[in-house]
């Protein structure tokens, strides 16, 4: 007889008539392990109330995950695990760290079906290898239910040594609780390095003893402005700060979880929140106040003045006594140098050290670089390492720095050419305060830009065009959250899961490994870890994905949807909201009619999804040819000029890839008809958003040719300059003429060349946005 019939009958003996389910464990994880090999002749481990958890007696980092591990598994299984140090023959999990390896962080987890073992080269690998085992349950394991870890080997290490998250406690303060979550998250993710961002102008958040007017008045502001520093505040007093003693708790915490904390001071700009306690510490001796607004703020510690230099000496002294990493953040990024031009005493100090200006740098950036230079100093003689922002690299890098690249790429890649560590952080991949996606209404406000999950999974920071040497210097990567628009924790959680998943992989796995698709399966199932957590994570993975491509030889818009995992996918033409009902996609569509199309995605878990909608609106100039006289600006050219002619119209916002931008340049679109039509409307779209410095047309024009040659223009519009108070949002241009027979219409849009004076960007050019024009 078959021997799993057996197995089943007697399920359903011991569980009073029902089949007892049974679930299964599942190495591939996230981030996805190195090497698993499965055993196929064993059965696998089964969990059982009675399982130990065994470590060698008097190893306390073991102790210490051996008690993680029973939490984790008591919280997915309900199974309260007995912790031994008495090693077992049998039904347990064993802890230990004597593999051999290069890597502290590589481990074997091995399973048959007599025991479980997790051996690292170090403890902190052993760790990782419980985070892979409990990531492996998955969900929880419903009452009654088994669960069966198969029998497998797996070996497993990090592709990079350093793997950061950061999070600026600053702008808006995170309670002691939330930050030690925080932490529970990045162990999730194999994350070994939490930067904290301690300090800022808007609040100073560590306590230090022999300066206590730091906390008790630079981490109180009165009032935070209201959305993008639009001049209006909510008036309501925010504050915060960690005393040492949350602070040793918080290190030890993060410790037990194999995490180091780098605490960044970030010096000498971004200073106001010391400025307003020790007013005798700026240019100008204040008043200042613990800054209420966004940006970057001129008012910096003054470096003329020895009292600064006593200031930062002690607060480093602190900061060393209370954090154990070899590694302290020193800031160096956005510091402004109007003040120093202006300073006696910063001019004084440039003098005496004889600092002079060259073609290269001021000798106000070379004085920064005294600045971060000295701090090294202090650094190295008491063992640890410095890390900057790449704005140290600005007037000479300091001997032994670590460079975090944040403007893009630049600065690790001259960092590790100048043979120093370089940390990739560049934010157009990995700042997590940008969107999360493209259609950002109905998304809390964010600083801007756009950096999707598939985006940051697709971040490869072995940069091209480095010597194997140079790659040596890339010590690993790191996301950061900038907290400026994120007023609580809750929100904190939005805004990195699941980007921080997509993270894990870039630092953790083998890139030969790395597939998007693979991922988006696997990172399903650890949501449910999320889920089971409480973590507050987006969503937008889930959403229907749309590809819209026009056929030049029929004119139709062919329409290509995508869901992940490939749940189902319904649609309407009525612009109704899909149901289950509604007619189910199999295979591209091809539309050539007036109509609103929406689909929408119906994961079998309940997960609610946004629809995507497109209004198609078909016209003599849809899909067309289309050449444009002046280029787009390069972020905003998306698929090029036949987006102006695509059928599909501009959305509310620029990033949606459907408005093509022009800086600096007009619109001058010649869009071929084919042959000769009767033409007599002209309907154009622009997008207006002065904010962002986009601005609307100046005048629309058509012209019509029979030969593309010679043109006649047909009918125009001037517009007035804008006013503060001018519309925003789209504008919708039509242009009627007498009929006329053309083959070629040339169609322009005049941009804004010299933004007025009431605005801040004054005297700059202003973008113009356009999409879409159609012809009748
Ligand atoms: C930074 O984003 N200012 C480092
Ligand atoms: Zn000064």
């Amino acid at each position: 007889m078959n021997k799993f019939l057996v197995t089943l009958i007697a399920g359903a003996a011991m569980s009073g008539g029902q089949l007892s389910a049974m679930q299964t464990a599942d190495y591939r994880v996230v981030p996805l392990p190195r090497e698993i090999t499965m055993t196929a002749a064993a059965e696998g481990f089964k969990l059982l109330p009675t399982t130990k958890i065994a470590y060698s007696k008097g190893d306390e980092q073991q102790k210490k995950n051996a008690e993680l591990l029973a939490e984790y598994i008591g919280g997915l299984t309900g199974l309260k695990l007995q912790i031994t140090t008495k090693m077992p023959r049998a039904n347990a999990i064993v802890l230990s760290a004597d593999l051999a390896g290069e890597n502290p962080e590589a481990y074997a987890l091995t399973v048959t079906d007599r025991m479980i073992k997790i051996n690292g080269v170090t403890p902190t690998g052993t760790f990782r290898g419980v985070q892979t085992l409990r990531k492996s349950i998955g969900e929880p394991v419903a009452g009654g239910e088994t669960l069966t870890f198969p029998a497998a080997e797996i070996a497993d290490r990090p592709e990079f040594g350093y793997r950061g998250m950061h999070l600026d406690v600053s702008r808006h303060f995170i309670s002691a609780d939330s930050v030690k979550r925080y932490i529970d998250i990045l162990a999730l993710h194999n994350i070994n390095k939490f930067h904290w961002h301690l300090t800022d102008d808007q609040g100073w958040r560590l306590e230090i003893k022999k300066h206590p007017k730091l906390t008790e008045v630079g981490s109180k502001r009165s009032k935070t402005v209201i959305g993008k520093n639009w001049g209006t505040f909510d008036n309501i007093p925010h504050e915060g700060f960690y005393t040492q003693e949350q602070v040793r708790d918080i290190v030890r915490y993060a410790a037990d979880r194999q995490i180091t904390i780098i605490p960044e001071i970030d010096l000498p700009g971004h200073m106001q929140g010391v400025l307003a306690a020790y007013p005798h510490l700026g240019c100008t001796g204040g008043p200042y106040e613990v800054w209420s607004t966004w940006g970057v703020s001129d008012e910096v510690l003054c470096v003329g003045n020895d009292a600064t230099f006593e200031l930062i000496d002690d607060v480093l002294t602190e900061v060393l006594d209370l954090f154990p990493s070899e590694y302290i953040h020193v800031g160096g990024d956005e510091c402004p140098k109007v003040r120093w031009k202006d300073c006696p005493k910063c001019q004084a100090r440039i003098e005496s050290l004889g600092i002079k200006g060259d073609d290269k740098h001021t000798a106000e950036e070379y004085l920064q670089s005294y600045v971060i230079n000295r701090a090294e100093r202090f650094l190295n003689e008491r063992g640890r390492k410095m890390i900057g922002w790449d704005e140290i690299l600005e007037g000479g890098l300091s001997p032994n720095a670590t460079v975090m690249s944040w403007r893009g790429e630049d600065g690790g890649r001259e960092a590790v050419r100048q043979g120093h560590d370089a940390i990739m952080v560049p934010n157009n991949y990995l700042y997590f305060d940008y969107y999360q996606t493209e259609d950002t209404d109905g998304e809390p406000l964010a600083i801007g830009g756009c950096v999707t999950t598939e985006h940051v999974y697709s971040y490869n920071p072995r940069m091209k065009g480095l010597t194997d040497e140079e790659k040596s210097h890339v010590l690993g990567v790191q996301a950061n959250l900038w907290t400026e628009y994120i007023p609580n924790f809750r929100h904190v959680e939005y805004m990195v899961l699941p980007r921080m998943a997509a993270l894990s992989e870039v630092q953790w796995t083998d890139p030969e490994s790395k597939d998007y698709t693979d991922f988006t399966t696997r990172l399903r199932r650890f949501m449910k870890l999320y889920d089971h957590e409480g973590y507050n994570y987006a969503r937008h993975l889930f959403n229907v994905r749309g590809e819209f491509t026009p056929d030049h030889a029929t004119g139709a818009v062919v329409v290509k949807l995508f869901s992940v995992d490939g749940s189902p996918i319904h649609y309407t033409l009525d612009g109704t909201e899909p149901t289950r009902q509604s007619a189910l996609y199999t295979r591209p569509l091809s539309i050539s009619s007036d109509c609103t199309f929406t689909a929408a995605a119906f994961p079998e878990s309940g997960i609610k999804t946004r629809s995507i909608s497109e209004t198609f609106s078909f016209n003599k100039a849809t899909n067309r040819s289309v050449t444009l006289l002046q280029p787009t600006h390069s972020n905003y050219t998306y698929k090029g000029p036949g987006t102006l002619v695509d059928g599909l119209r501009g959305v509310g916002n620029i990033r949606t890839g459907r408005w093509l931008g022009f800086n600096g340049n007009d619109m001058e679109a010649v869009i071929d008809l084919g042959a000769e039509q009767e033409l007599s409307e002209m309907e154009l779209r622009t997008f207006v958003d002065r904010d962002d410095w986009v601005f609307n047309a100046r005048g629309v024009a058509i012209a019509v040719s029979s030969d593309g040659v010679n043109y006649t223009e047909v009918a125009s519009k001037t517009m007035e300059p804008a006013t503060a108070d001018s519309p925003k949002g789209i504008e919708t241009f039509t242009l009627t003429f007498e009929p006329v027979k053309a083959r070629y219409a040339k169609v322009t849009a005049l941009s804004e060349h010299n933004i007025p004076a009431w605005h801040g960007a004054a005297g700059n050019p202003g973008f113009l946005f356009v999409d879409e024009i159609s012809l009748k």
